[in-house]
């Protein structure tokens, strides 16, 4: 299964809506080696450890956004992350624990989030984020 972007997604800050693309790219790229479509020693968990640690990535490089630009609902927005990236590493550590991941775990849980997540708490960012005049 592939996960395709959707324009209706965008917050608009360029260097978050590349993040939130390659996040989908990455559940692909997972669900793909899942289906025996990828080459390498061990696909699978190559595509496991990147799409894990390219959320941990993006959802920092956020939350440093929302410091810089003084969020004031920086803390539950953080504490959203926090339990995505919990629950994600959850399903990851099973994974390298010898557990097998039926496709229908890792990549469609964290794509389902993200959609919820982008339409809700980081569309408010961006609306706040836009107001705050750029000091560069
Ligand atoms: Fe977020």
């Amino acid at each position: 299964m592939t996960y395709a972007w959707d324009m209706s997604l965008e917050t608009g800050i360029e260097s978050v809506d590349a993040q939130h693309r390659r996040l989908f790219e990455l559940a692909s790229d997972l669900d793909l080696a899942i289906e025996g479509l990828a080459c390498g020693d061990d696909p699978v968990g190559d595509a496991v450890y990147a799409l894990t640690e390219y959320c941990v990535e993006h959802f920092a490089d956020e939350e440093a956004l929302m410091e810089g630009s003084g969020y004031p609902d920086l803390e539950p927005h953080r504490e959203a992350h926090r339990i995505l990236t919990a629950r994600t590493m959850k399903i990851t550590t099973r994974y390298f624990n010898g557990e097998e991941i039926a496709p229908t775990e890792l990549a469609p849980f964290v794509v389902d989030w993200l959609k919820n997540h982008i339409e809700r708490e980081d569309k408010a960012f961006a609306a706040h984020f836009k107001r705050v005049p750029d000091e560069s």
